[in-house]
């Protein structure tokens, strides 16, 4: 096989994309290599000497699971333009969003094994390499999105678990966007207390954590891929999933599944991801640019979020979904067991509890 070659010299008119052609070649050699059908030891071929040299533009990959006109996405294409304007097209990220190199669980690998360079996965993801991101994944850690982007970027908090896949996965996590609260919705009318979800199948994350909160919820839980919901619910093989207002609308789950109630059972976090020996590579300079637009693109998002996920829910209530405030705190207090189930080391119970105190820090009280 043939490496894609990432460096190449810098084109005259500078290109941030790669054209559509090109994309579905690099799908097919994504799912070979998930299929472990590749004898590549590199697929990316990105020669780590050469990146973001100056006569030569480094193309990075950058795999998202969300649609173009997900916050995610926006956020992501400034970012990636920003940094390109200030690196003199040294440096171009290219954004793949709808799972057009896969699913997360796959996309984690191909950052591991240097596949390819960066992606945005959902913390049930890294839980499932270092049992640790399961705090950050839990119900009740997060009061709300304030809290949970201020403990992200809290070093003395995050810094060491966020550096903890460095060494065993070539992954360094570098940041969060959020996924805000989420909340279940249905295809059979909306839910009142967790009773209404005994016999229901509801769609999770893969994650056994996640698994159990719909249990302690009252319904039964399926793990699948995001890609994989609508068609599920669609066919009857599933009743419902949980999620944010913007993906629940971006990913158009409202036509199948319109009844959507306001558990709120958790504040989600997506991380962004990159290969570590990659950033090892990148000169100084480079990572400084990178981190401080990072920086800006995480306030972006936060900013977007708010607007994005009203937005979403006039988008589904004209297309007629129901949104509908429910008794949140039955299902908060079938929930409570969580914590005592899932945080089961010393480390794990500190890091929760470091958490909890900075959300009284910044309210002055825990809310
Ligand atoms: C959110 C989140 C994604 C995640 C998805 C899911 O949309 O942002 O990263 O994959 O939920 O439920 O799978």
């Amino acid at each position: 096989m043939k490496p894609s070659a990432l460096t190449a010299p810098k084109p005259e008119v500078p290109r941030r994309r790669r054209p559509r052609w090109a994309r579905i070649a690099l799908t097919a050699t994504m799912a070979a290599a998930a299929l472990g059908l590749s004898a590549c030891a590199n697929l990316g071929g990105l020669n780590l000497e050469t990146v973001g040299q100056e006569d030569q533009t480094t193309y990075v990959k950058l795999a998202l699971n969300q649609t173009e006109a997900h916050p995610s996405y926006i956020a992501l294409d400034n970012f990636s333009e920003r940094f390109a304007e200030r690196t003199d097209d040294r440096w171009v990220i290219d954004i793949y969003p709808n799972e057009q190199l896969g699913s997360q669980q796959e996309v984690l690998q191909f950052v591991s094994s240097g596949a390819i360079e960066m992606a945005i996965v959902s913390g049930t993801q890294l839980e499932n390499l270092n049992r640790d991101f399961q705090v950050l994944n839990m119900p009740t850690t997060f009061s709300d999105v304030e809290h949970q982007m201020g403990v992200i970027r809290d070093q003395d908090i995050v810094g060491s678990l966020f550096d903890s896949l460095e060494d065993s996965n070539n992954i360094t996590v570098i940041g969060g966007f959020t996924q805000g609260s989420r909340s279940i919705y249905t295809a059979d009318g909306p839910l009142r207390v967790p009773a209404d979800l005994a016999g229901q199948k509801i769609r999770v994350q893969e994650s056994d954590m996640h698994i159990r909160m719909i249990e302690l919820m009252g319904g039964a839980a399926t793990p699948l891929s995001y890609g994989e919901v609508y068609t599920a619910i669609q066919s009857g093989v599933l009743d419902g999933a949980e999620n944010n207002e913007v993906s629940y609308v971006t990913q158009q789950h409202h036509e199948v599944a319109p009844y959507w109630s306001y558990t709120n059972h958790l504040v989600g976090l997506d991380y962004m991801i990159m290969r570590s020996d990659l950033r090892e590579a990148m000169s100084e300079e480079d990572r400084r640019i990178f981190d401080e637009e990072w920086e800006t693109a995480m306030v972006e998002h936060t900013e977007l979020w708010d607007v994005e996920t009203r937005e979403s829910i006039e988008r589904g209530e004209a297309a007629g979904a129901t949104f509908t405030e429910i008794d949140q705190e039955a299902f908060q207090e079938a929930l409570a067991p969580i914590a005592d189930e899932f945080l089961t080391t010393d480390y794990q119970r500190d890091l929760y509890d470091a958490i909890r105190a900075d959300d009284v820090d910044s309210a002055g009280e825990e809310s």
